[in-house]
C-alpha cells in the first residue's frame, strides 16, 4: 500500500521534486537502459563523499566504522529486497553484466564438461549471451536454443521440448530487454531441479519492476544492476545459493579478498562474499544502492509495476490509433513498447524524437541474435518507469503524429 505523500501517478509532481531531471523539458523513455536517480540517492553519494570518505573494511578509526556499517547495512537491504536467506549470498559487482561473467566463467567453466549442453534463448542480452559463448568453446559444450512461441515468449512446454540427458544448466532473462516477456522462472526451475539442472537468471529487468523472491523462484544464481533500479552505476549483484556460491572461483584476486598469504605461494580466501569481492568496491555507489533500496520500498514494489502496466494500456490506446505505427509487443504486461514506423528507419524516428527533447532507445538493445526470429535487426523502444506521466505518452503520441511520415525513405 502506497502511503499518500508517495503516490506514484497523477501529474507526476511529487517526482519532479525527487528527480531533478524530471523538471527540465525533456521526456525520459529509456528505462531498460538505465533510471533517473532520486536525489535521496545523489545525496548519500555526495555525503559519502563530503563527509566520510574512507575505505571499507580496512581502518579501524570512526570515519572508516561508519562506512562499514553503511556497506554492511546495503547488503542485508539487498537480502531483505530480493528475500535471500543469508547476507553472504549477495556479492556486489559492477552490474550485470560482471555478475553474469561470474557466475558463467566462476562457476560454469569449471561445472561444464565436453558434450553438456547449456540451454538458452535467442532473445538474452550480449551479457548473458557472449560468456556463455566462450564457456562453451573452451569447455566444448553446446549452446542450444529454446523455441520461442509466435509471440517470442518462452514456455514451459517449449523448455521441457529443449532439455536433454546432456542438458546442465539453463540460462535466460527473467524479463527481456527488447519485448519485456515474462518467463516462467518458477516453473523451469522446479522441472530444472527435479532434472538436476541449475539456473541462473538475468533479472536486470525484473527487480527494478517487480517483486522478485528468490526462495521462491528457487533459483540459482541471480544478476542485476542498481542503475537500472534508481541506484548509482558501477554496482551490481550476483545471488548464489549459498552452496554454490562457495565453489565460484574468483576472476579477480587481490586485496580484500584474501585471509593470508606468504612468499610460498600459499593462499587463503576468505569467506564468502569477501572471497569475490576483491579490491576497494565501489563504495560511495553501494551507499547510495542503499537509499535506493529504500525508496523502491516507500513506493511498495507491487504498485511500482501496477503503475507502469496501466500507463503501457493508456500508450497502446493511443498508439493504436496510428496504422503506420507497429508495436511488436502490444499485449506484453510491463512498461516496455518496442515499435517501428512503417517505411521509416528507427534511428530517423529517434532522432526525430530527440529532437523534441523524447528519449527512446534505438537499435538492436545488445540483443542482436534476436533479429533472426524477431525479423527486424532495429527497432525504437519506449521504456517506462513509475515518474512517467500520461502527460509524458501524450508528448510521445503528438510527436509521432502524421509529421513523422515525411521522413519515410521508400
Ligand atoms: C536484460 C539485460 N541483461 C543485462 C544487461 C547488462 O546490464 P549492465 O550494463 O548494467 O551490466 C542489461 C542492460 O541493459 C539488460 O537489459
Amino acid at each position: 500500500m502506497i502511503k499518500d505523500e508517495f503516490m506514484i501517478g497523477g501529474d507526476g509532481m511529487k517526482f519532479k521534486y525527487d528527480f531533478p531531471i524530471l523538471t527540465t523539458d525533456i521526456v525520459y523513455l529509456d528505462n531498460c537502459a538505465t533510471t533517473l536517480k532520486p536525489l535521496e540517492v545523489i545525496d548519500a553519494v555526495s555525503n559519502y563523499y563530503k563527509n566520510y570518505s574512507a575505505s571499507v573494511h580496512r581502518g579501524a578509526y570512526e570515519i572508516s566504522k561508519k562506512v562499514n556499517e553503511k556497506f554492511d547495512e546495503t547488503r542485508q537491504k539487498v537480502k531483505s529486497f530480493i528475500n535471500a536467506k543469508d547476507s553472504c549470498e549477495i556479492v556486489f559487482t559492477s552490474g550485470t553484466t560482471e555478475s553474469l561473467n561470474l557466475a558463467i566463467k566462476g562457476f560454469f567453466l569449471n561445472y561444464l564438461k565436453s558434450k553438456d549442453e547449456i540451454l538458452t534463448t535467442k532473445a538474452e542480452h550480449a551479457s548473458l549471451l557472449l560468456p556463455w559463448y566462450e564457456v562453451a568453446k573452451k569447455t566444448s559444450a553446446n549452446i542450444s536454443y529454446i523455441d520461442l512461441e509466435d509471440d517470442l515468449s518462452v514456455t514451459i512446454k517449449n523448455v521441457k521440448k529443449a532439455i536433454n540427458k546432456n542438458t546442465k544448466v539453463i540460462s535466460l532473462a527473467h524479463i527481456t530487454n527488447v519485448l519485456g516477456d515474462i518467463r516462467p522462472i518458477k516453473e523451469i526451475t522446479s522441472l530444472a531441479h527435479k532434472l538436476g539442472i541449475l539456473v541462473l537468471v538475468d533479472a536486470a529487468q525484473s527487480i527494478p519492476h517487480q517483486k522478485v523472491d528468490v526462495q521462491d523462484l528457487d533459483v540459482d544464481f541471480l544478476a542485476f544492476s542498481a542503475h537500472k533500479m534508481l541506484g548509482p552505476t558501477g554496482v551490481g549483484v550476483l545471488y548464489g545459493k549459498k552452496h554454490l556460491l562457495e565453489k565460484v572461483s574468483p576472476l579477480i584476486t587481490g586485496g580484500g579478498m584474501n585471509a593470508f598469504f606468504d612468499s610460498m605461494m600459499n593462499v587463503v580466501y576468505k569467506d564468502l562474499p569477501d572471497k569475490l569481492e576483491a579490491g576497494t568496491p565501489n563504495i560511495a555507489g553501494i551507499i547510495g544502492f542503499s537509499s535506493a533500496i529504500d525508496y523502491l520500498n516507500k513506493l511498495g514494489i507491487d504498485d511500482v509495476h501496477k503503475y507502469e502496466v496501466d500507463l503501457k494500456k493508456y500508450a497502446i490506446s493511443k498508439l493504436s490509433n496510428f496504422e503506420y505505427i507497429n508495436v511488436y509487443n502490444k499485449d506484453i504486461e510491463n512498461g516496455i513498447i518496442t515499435f517501428n514506423v512503417e517505411g521509416v528507419p528507427s534511428k530517423d524516428v529517434a532522432e526525430y524524437l530527440n529532437q523534441k527533447n523524447i528519449c527512446v532507445r534505438v537499435g538492436t538493445h545488445c540483443a542482436k541474435a534476436l533479429s533472426e526470429v524477431l525479423g527486424v535487426r532495429s527497432t525504437c523502444r519506449v521504456s517506462l518507469y513509475f515518474y512517467n506521466t500520461k502527460e509524458d505518452i501524450d508528448k510521445l503520441v503528438n510527436a509521432l503524429n502524421g509529421d513523422i511520415l515525411l521522413l519515410k525513405t521508400d
